[in-house]
């Protein structure tokens, strides 16, 4: 559909070229920790206090569901939350099914979690999430012994409960840490020793919050190892700013003409620094400083500067790594000076949207010279145009065309842009503090 035919009436971001960015900033906590430590606290004894909670709608999709299940969390700021956890077998059968909303990583870990229980359940989403695989999940879970039934591979999903799981070495045919999280976190009810090996590293959040409470993880890189069944003691987690939200901030930092972006306190776990690595491949500056960890996770503030950007070709290997950022690669590799070439990325077609056809068609709708191979795709770097592109609902790629949008001829205007609450609520007042001229313009009952 081409930009003069998108229906009006969906919410928009409108953003003005201009490259005066600067300043200091702070991120939301990380998703991926944010929604583990709800789900360790709720099933761990006595309670856990998480500080630096992500709120976004989809960690409240993880707070809503374990609250369905009896689960008490005391919010006592938006970001700071106790949980009164149940013990290992305290969640009760919820009152109707689960609604996961546009959460994925709810969704996969919750079926880990739903298949060591003892009663039954049955999980859903909104329109993306009921697109997304999740045979992914139900195939080891089965090999453990749970009754797990996906809608033709996708969701709902409903799983039995009242089953004996045992535990199994897994080998997973996709690098995800949210199989590899969902096979541990059924592996916590499973008699017997769980062993998970994967074919690339990816994020390892479960396997360093684990410990935390009391259940010790053992492996190497790409292996981790638990014994079955577990006992979790509640604990005191610190959630550090989100990499994965912080990486917009940077990305406008490297297009400003102005002055560098600091961002205190981000995880720089290094099963996620991928995107650290590709951005100095394409000739990004970027500092750390104040070294220092919240738990087991390594935490330092980020400083990106205006810099020249190149195209490269990025190593496959770096795509595990760097796997939530594409969206925003992309989206720089049109701003670059030459071309871009991603392969080993077939993935980036089963997160919210398909993210290669999605940005690949804003893109070149932007007036970008780009094409989409199967396992990723070719950007010619250059300058985009105005115009009018859509996210399809995918919040990462909305922010990214934002960014994109700085160094564009005319105004762009991104349809479809709510669902950035789902991992980055604050993210207009805080790009606009730093100087991006944008503007959110709601959809009709917002
Ligand atoms: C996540 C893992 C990744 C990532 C997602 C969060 C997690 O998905 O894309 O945003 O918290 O485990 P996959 O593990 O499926 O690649």
């Amino acid at each position: 559909m081409s930009g003069a035919e998108l229906v009006s009436g969906v919410s928009r971001f409108v953003v003005r070229p201009g490259r005066r960015i600067g300043g200091d900033a702070v991120v939301p906590g990380d998703k991926s920790i944010s929604h583990r430590a709800l789900l360790l606290g709720a099933i761990a004894d006595g309670s856990t206090e998480i500080n630096g909670f992500l709120a976004s709608d989809d960690c409240r999709a993880t707070l809503t569901a374990l609250r369905a299940m009896g689960a008490t969390v005391d919010e006592q700021a938006p970001d700071r939350l106790r949980v009164s956890g149940l013990g290992m077998n305290g969640l009760q059968s919820p009152p109707g099914p689960l609604d996961l909303g546009n959460s994925g990583t709810a969704m996969r870990l919750l079926i880990g979690l739903m298949a060591g229980q003892d009663f039954p359940t049955e999980l859903t989403g909104d329109e993306s999430l009921r697109r997304r695989p999740m045979e992914r999940v139900a195939e080891p879970l089965r090999e453990m012994g749970a009754a797990v039934e996906t809608t033709d591979g996708n969701p709902p999903v409903r799983i039995k409960g009242n089953m004996k799981l045992s535990g199994i070495e897994y080998r997973l045919p996709v690098a995800s840490a949210q199989v590899k999280s969902a096979v541990l976190l059924a592996g916590l009810y499973a008699q017997g020793q769980t062993r998970v090996i994967e074919p690339a590293v990816t994020r390892d959040h479960t396997e360093r919050m684990l410990p935390a409470f009391g259940v010790p993880v053992s492996g190497n890189e790409r292996t981790a190892v638990i014994d079955g069944p577990a006992r979790l003691t509640g604990t005191h987690i610190d959630v550090p700013g989100d990499l994965s939200s912080a990486a917009f901030l940077l990305g406008a930092a490297f297009l400003s003409e102005h002055d560098p972006v600091t961002i205190d306190q981000v995880g720089i776990n290094p099963t996620r620094t991928g995107i650290l690595a590709v951005l100095g491949l394409m000739g990004a500056e970027i500092r750390t400083e104040n070294h220092t960890a919240m738990g087991n996770e390594p935490v330092a503030s980020l400083i990106g500067l205006p810099s020249a950007l190149t195209g490269v070709t990025i190593p496959p290997e770096l795509v595990p790594l760097a796997i939530d950022e594409f969206p925003l690669i992309f989206a720089l590799a049109a701003c670059a000076n030459g071309e871009t070439v991603v392969t080993g990325a077939t993935e980036l077609r089963h997160k919210e949207s398909d993210r290669i056809t999605v940005m690949i068609q804003a893109l070149t709708e932007l007036g970008i010279d780009a094409e989409e191979f199967a396992d990723g795709a070719r950007i010619a770097g250059g300058q985009p145009g105005g115009g009018t592109v859509d996210s399809h609902g995918d919040h990462r790629v909305a922010m990214a065309l934002a960014i994109a949008g700085m160094m564009a001829t005319a105004p762009v205007t991104i349809l479809n842009v709510d669902n950035v609450a789902t991992s980055f609520p604050g993210f207009v007042p805080t790009m606009q503090n730093l100087g991006l001229d944008l503007q959110y313009e709601p959809g009709p009952g917002k």
